[in-house]
Formats: structure tokens, C-alpha cells, sequence
């Protein structure tokens, strides 16, 4: 088809959409201007759209809070009864087993900028760690390497980044020489996105050659994985399970067999971990079961009642918060694509987004002017056919880098990697010198080559030096 003829297919096409307006400055564009624009265009979902907007423009169709949903059931960190400690031992196995046998992959969500952060660039890139400075990618590509020889095997590693940082986090994998991984095993790749509408339900324009269009969400993440061939990859070299993780979180174990297993066991499609939250009110999402369904509740959505309300014990009835780290089955992906698109639902989000106005010269607006989709991906949990959740401890696994300052905050990571550390240690016997308020009174920082977990401290006892106040000791 020549570019006349798509042109005027699409506008039909936007016409009958009621969309039109989307072209109202081709005429005046050149070729070269043309091209990007209706490559855009013909990315559209021309048969969704009338339906957004009425569901999301003129309504708030976001997702309702269940009217009845009561806490998700969990595994503990340790097991309570000799029936779990019998269950967990079979898991690590089997989880190890399937490790070993190549069957499990890393998958980090990083789409998003470090914009809250005030850092310029992909969130992944941020210097982290306390003494060397690793970078977020670093340190995850450093513990798939080490579990990688851990297990003796090889690990890949998927990538998901949006349109605003692919091309810059290629750079960063390529300078870094894929940080030791080759170039064969980390997998990088695009989210979708979505449109922005007005408030009358137009598709706002970013310029008049440019749709205005924002990331579709981590939710996004599924279809992606699919539409990118990295689903077709997986298959290839036979993984069958992802390990799903965010990347501010420095802490994240990536590879752990306990939750390999107990998912496998228990045959579900997409589990989670879970910790407690520090208080009724934390940003976090909230475990919930709903018609039998481990649902998440966004903290913003959960009714204060239900976040106030307590047990007997005086412990919250929803204790368990949501911290972005699942594990996903392959074989769960392809459903989700088998049964209908990935449909998952969309989050509405009010917002000042830049436009131009009828003349075509740039608006930036100074309140709320339209609409921004996006999808969870905890909202794919009830879409499984099982699910769990498995508990972990903040200290051991939770320091997400996410603000400046303040709560979640580099600061606040940059302490609980040094204390991680010190609990590590410590519990190899290893004596820690602390301050008045308990605080290791020295800088430390285990590589993940060294160990991965207390019990590889513990092994390699002899290899550390002695810890005294006021010191700064890198163990790699
Ligand atoms: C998120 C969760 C919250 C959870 C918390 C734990 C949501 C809506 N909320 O909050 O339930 O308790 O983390 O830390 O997710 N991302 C993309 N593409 C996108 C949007 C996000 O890849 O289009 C990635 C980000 O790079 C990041 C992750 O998804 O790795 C989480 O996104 P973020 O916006 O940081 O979520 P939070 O609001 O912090």
C-alpha cells in the first residue's frame, strides 16, 4: 500500500472512531514528518478505543473495591508446624532442582525514569550500593551471576524497559559489556503504550506530528513479554518460570528456591512475597482474597476501616503488603494471551499532560487537562487458577530506592544494605561493632559473588576479616 492510500485508510479509520482530530495537521507536515506520526496511529486499538472513553473518559470505570474481600491466606518465613517444615524442605528441592536444570529466569520491570528521585536517567542506573556505588542493574546482574554459578547453570535475564528509556538502558548494558552476563543472556525489551485523551474523550496531541501516549503500566509487562519474543525465547531454552522483581528494590533475592518450590507445589500460576506492613497505613498494596482469589488492593483504594481494622491480637487484619516481587509460570502468560489479549483492566489517572492547542503551539498545563491509563500487573493474580504468597522480612528483602528523601528513600537503602549485611555476619559468628543505638559502627558491603545469603557468610567464615569500628570493608 502506498502511503496515500494508508493514509487515507487511517483516516477513515479515526474518523469513524470520532478520533479525526488526531490528523488535523497532516496536510502541513512533510513525508518524513508523516511517517512516525501514522506509525502511531496504525498502533492504535481502533476497535477498544470508543469503549475507553466511555468506560474511562465520561465514567470512572477504574476497578471497584470488592464489597466483601477479607486478608489472603500466607506462608510464614519459617514454618509453624512439622507438616510446613516437611512442605518447605520438599520445596527448596524442587526449586533448587528446577534451578539447576536452567528452568527459572530474572525479570526486572524498568520502565520507569528516576524522575522522584531527582536523577536523571533509568532508575537501574542509580549508584546504590554503599561502598562501590554498584549501580541497581549492577547488583542484579551481579547476584544472577552468582546464583548462576551457585546452581551451575545459566540464568538469562529479561528486561523491561518503556519508549522513554530503551535506547538509554542498551547504552548502559553495552558500556558495561552486559555486566559479565553476555550479551546472549540478557534480553531487553519495550513495553506498549497507551493513548492520552482530554476530557472530552479527543486523543490529545503531543505536537502536530506526535500522539501523546504514556507507558501502559507494569501491567503491561505480560503482554509484552509475549509481543516482544521474549515468551518464544523462554521456550527456546526451556524456562518455564520468571522471577519477577522491581527495580528499586537492591535487596530482592532473585533466585529462591524456597518460593520456586512452593509455587510449583502448590501449582500456581502467579505467586507473590509479602511482608508486614510497618503500619495500617503504608504505601504498599494490600493482600486481600476475594471470591476465593488472592486480589491485590492498592493501599490508595483500601477503605480505612478495613486498613485500621485489627485481630484479637491487636496485629492488622490486613497485614500483608505487596512489594512487586512475583513469580510468574510461563505457561500463565500464554493464557492470559490464549483467553483474551492480556485484557487486563485499566487504572485511570487524572493529569497535566503536555499538548498543543487548535493553532498547534505547545500548552503546558498548569492544572489536570486529561486522562492516562495504565495496568497492574498484581491485578493478572485472581486471573490465575492458584496463587500464593509467601512472607518475607523487610530487613532481609525490602530497601526499595523510590524518593529523595525521607521514607524509601537512597538513604534509608543505603543503611538497611549495610545492616543486611551485619545480620549476615553476625550470624556467622562474626562479631559486628555497633553504635549506642544499635547501628553497625562501620560501612559494609557484600558482594553477591561472596554471598548471596547469610548461609554463604557462614561458609566462607575464613575469609573475613575483623570488623572494628569506624571500618569500611567490601567482602567480594
Ligand atoms: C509499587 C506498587 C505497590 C507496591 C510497591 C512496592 C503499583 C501501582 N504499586 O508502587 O503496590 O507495594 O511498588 O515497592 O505498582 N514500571 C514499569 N513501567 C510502567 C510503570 C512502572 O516498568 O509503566 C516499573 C517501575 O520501573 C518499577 C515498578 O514498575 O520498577 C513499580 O513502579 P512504581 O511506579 O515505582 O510503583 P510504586 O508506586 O512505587
Amino acid at each position: 500500500m502506498t502511503q496515500n492510500a494508508d493514509f487515507d485508510a487511517l483516516k477513515t479509520q479515526l474518523n469513524d472512531i470520532g478520533q479525526s482530530q488526531v490528523l488535523q495537521f497532516s496536510e502541513n507536515l512533510t513525508p518524513e514528518q508523516t511517517a512516525p506520526l501514522l506509525e502511531q496511529v496504525q498502533k492504535l486499538d481502533f476497535a477498544k478505543i470508543p469503549g475507553w472513553v466511555d468506560q474511562y473518559v465520561w465514567n470512572d470505570g477504574s476497578l471497584k473495591v470488592p464489597e466483601v474481600f477479607e486478608p489472603a491466606p500466607s506462608y510464614p518465613v519459617e514454618p509453624k508446624t512439622d507438616e510446613q517444615t516437611e512442605k518447605y524442605a520438599q520445596a527448596r528441592k524442587i526449586g533448587e532442582s528446577l534451578i539447576r536444570e536452567g528452568k527459572v529466569a530474572g525479570f526486572v520491570v524498568a520502565g520507569g525514569q528516576g524522575t522522584r528521585l531527582g536523577f536523571d536517567g533509568p532508575k537501574g542506573n542509580y549508584p546504590t550500593s554503599p561502598i562501590k556505588k554498584k549501580t541497581l542493574f549492577q547488583i542484579f546482574a551481579e547476584n544472577l551471576l552468582a546464583a548462576a554459578k551457585k546452581y551451575g547453570t545459566s540464568i538469562p535475564w529479561y528486561i523491561m524497559t518503556s519508549p522513554l528509556n530503551y535506547d538509554a538502558t542498551v547504552e548502559i548494558f553495552e558500556n558495561a559489556d552486559y555486566y559479565g552476563l553476555g550479551k546472549d543472556n540478557v534480553f531487553i525489551f519495550q513495553q506498549g503504550t497507551l493513548p492520552n485523551f482530554g476530557f472530552d474523550g479527543k486523543i490529545l496531541l503531543a505536537g502536530k506530528d506526535r500522539i501523546a501516549t504514556s507507558p501502559d503500566g507494569h501491567g503491561g509487562s505480560l503482554k509484552a513479554l509475549y509481543n516482544s519474543g521474549a515468551v518464544a525465547d523462554m521456550r527456546k531454552r526451556g524456562v518455564e518460570l520468571l522471577s519477577y522483581w522491581q527495580v528499586d528494590n537492591p535487596l530482592i533475592h532473585l533466585i529462591d528456591p524456597l518460593f520456586v518450590g512452593l509455587h510449583v507445589m502448590d501449582k500456581a500460576g502467579m505467586s507473590s512475597k509479602a511482608l508486614l506492613k510497618a503500619g495500617p497505613l503504608e504505601k504498599v498494596g494490600n493482600f486481600c482474597q476475594v471470591d476465593g482469589k488472592v486480589t491485590v488492593i492498592e493501599y490508595s483504594d483500601l477503605p480505612d476501616e478495613a486498613a485500621h481494622r485489627t485481630n484479637e491480637d491487636g496485629s492488622l487484619a490486613f497485614e500483608l503488603g505487596s512489594i512487586g516481587i512475583h513469580m510468574i509460570s510461563i505457561a500463565f502468560i500464554e493464557k492470559l494471551n490464549a483467553d483474551g489479549d492480556f485484557a487486563l483492566p485499566f487504572h485511570r489517572a487524572v493529569k497535566k499532560i503536555p499538548t498543543i492547542d487548535t493553532e498547534g503551539n505547545p500548552v503546558k498545563p498548569e492544572e489536570p487537562n486529561g486522562i492516562k491509563l495504565e495496568t497492574f500487573v498484581f491485578d493478572a493474580i485472581p486471573m490465575a487458577d492458584n496463587s500464593i504468597i509467601l512472607q518475607t522480612r523487610r530487613e532481609e528483602e525490602f530497601a526499595p530506592v523510590k524518593n529523595a528523601t525521607g521514607v524509601d528513600s537512597a538513604e534509608v537503602t543505603y543503611q538497611m544494605m549495610i545492616d543486611r549485611s551485619a545480620a549476615w555476619l553476625e550470624k556467622a559468628g562474626i562479631t559486628v561493632p555497633r553504635k549506642a543505638d544499635g547501628s553497625p559502627d562501620c560501612v559494609l558491603e557484600i558482594s553477591p559473588s561472596f554471598a548471596l545469603d547469610a548461609a554463604d557468610v557462614k561458609a566462607k567464615v575464613d575469609q573475613v576479616p575483623e570488623i572494628t569500628a569506624d571500618c569500611e570493608i567490601y567482602l567480594d
